[in-house]
């Protein structure tokens, strides 16, 4: 049967007549997606299914939030028991503090955990804290690294063209939204990453202003792009040494690199950790936890964060039966994901290079990034902005999906290996790569 997707062509115009590009959010419409989206009709396994019946075996895995594929059923099975006995409460319950338990016992950093519900929750809500906890206005953040949403966090947290961006050591803040808050803008230090001496001199320039640096562990929003060795380690010496907090923005790699997130895995010790997408397994769920002595500023009359949705239980029943599944085993579930991420990045490497294509393939055990560059690697935003050419990955990303396999066609993003992606579907997504290679490169 040949490829056909008219039912999300005839979705799509229904959608844009009640919702803005179709949708809500615009990473799914057509910047990514071209005329119109996919519609997807249901998910199981590692697979997808859409309005017209196509099936595609999934890497996407909603950036993350699925570390054991869809519909998994003592996930279904969780979610069903919150669901008949209540939803929500907004009260205080006992699943609430079974979780955060597990999580303070898989996260030594974590000694004392507060709820939220997405990332962008969580990340707002962590800087607020720093902000009153250390009684200063300021914050770092990097260059190409995405914090959610929010004001605060809207500068160059996407590519923009490298020629506006001023000199690497000072570079110049560009909104990424309109309608953000000016003042909060403002107050946002942007520092190049991988780059210590830029951050110790920002922290010199704004001495005594700095409430926090918040970092992502491993860049996942600009491609992958994984610390220099050290890097970590000297932010957290850095930080420590003038005296501001490291707000670690583990949204994406955390309950994802290892069972105490990338934190475990670079051996570091940040002061506040944020934690979203896998922790919920489709759940809005997330999480910021931290030193006690921090967090303790959250106590009524100090930092406000509020919620009528926070730990709700359908979201936390979830999160427990992904916590019991991830360290079952002695967490067999990463070496698992590891082992799959690994073999397919190699295996596009391979690809790649018997058919002289101008790719590279980045990535920390199960997250990766393919990035159609001449370059032989890709170290920070600038490098991303300047060499790497989204328009081939969406066109590639594309044609993957006539072959039956779905990765983001968001170049900026990745891709991430789950439970339940087999050998089998790293072969047939390496077969599928050669088909769709050779149909772009025809174009
Ligand atoms: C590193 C990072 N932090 C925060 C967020 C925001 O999370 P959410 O989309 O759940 O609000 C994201 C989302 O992609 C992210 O990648």
């Amino acid at each position: 049967m040949s490829y056909s997707t008219a039912k999300s062509k005839a979705l799509f115009e229904r959608a844009v007549q009640v919702m803005v590009e179709g949708g809500s959010s615009p990473s799914r419409g057509p910047a990514n997606y071209g005329e119109y989206p996919l519609f997807i009709e249901r998910g199981q396994g590692a697979h997808l299914f859409d309005a017209d019946g196509n099936q595609y075996l999934d890497w996407m895995m909603a950036y993350g939030g699925l570390p054991h594929g869809h519909a998994h059923p003592r996930i279904v099975e969780a979610v069903t028991q919150a669901v008949a006995t209540g939803a929500l409460v907004a009260a205080a319950t006992e699943i609430e503090i079974e979780v955060a338990e597990f999580i303070q016992h898989m996260v030594p950093s974590a000694e004392r955990v507060r709820f939220a519900n997405t990332g962008t929750e969580a990340t707002m809500a962590a800087i607020r804290l720093a902000r009153g906890y250390t009684g200063r206005p300021k914050f770092i953040k990097f260059e190409g690294h995405y914090h959610g949403w929010y004001d605060d966090f809207l500068v160059n947290a996407h590519p923009h063209p490298v020629t506006s961006l001023g000199h690497r050591r000072d570079p110049i803040k560009i909104a990424d939204s309109s309608g953000l808050n000016r003042r909060a803008v403002d107050d946002t230090i942007v520092a190049p990453w991988n780059d210590l001496a830029a951050v110790e001199r920002a922290l010199e320039t704004n001495r005594g202003r700095v409430a926090a640096i918040i970092t992502e562990g491993i860049m996942s929003n600009m491609g992958v792009i994984p610390p220099h060795p050290g890097y970590l380690e000297g932010l957290r010496q850095l930080a420590r040494s003038h005296d501001v907090l490291l707000i670690l923005d583990e949204t994406v790699t955390g309950f994802r690199i290892a069972a105490g997130g990338c934190q475990q895995h670079y051996g570091l010790d940040p002061d506040i950790t944020t934690f979203g997408k896998a922790l919920g397994c489709g759940l809005p769920v997330a999480a910021f936890v931290g030193r006690a002595e921090i967090m303790e500023a959250l106590a009524w009359g100090g930092v406000l964060h509020y919620g009528t949705q926070n730990a709700s239980r359908i979201g936390l029943f979830a999160a427990r039966a992904n916590l019991e599944m991830l360290t079952a085993g002695d967490a067999e579930a990463f070496r698992h994901t590891w082992r799959i991420g690994e073999t397919l990045v190699a295996g596009f490497r391979r690809v790649f290079e018997e058919t002289n294509t101008p790719a590279i393939v980045q990535g920390v055990g199960p997250m990766f990034q393919i990035m159609f560059t001449d370059r032989p690697r890709i170290t920070d935003y600038r490098e991303y902005c300047e060499f790497v050419d989204p328009a081939r990955y969406r066109a590639f990303a594309h044609a993957l999906f006539r072959h039956g396999i779905y990765m983001t066609p968001a170049a900026a993003l990745h891709s991430v290996a789950s439970v339940v992606h087999t050998p089998a579907d790293v072969e047939t997504t390496l077969a599928a790569a050669r088909a769709a290679l050779a149909e772009t490169d025809a174009q």
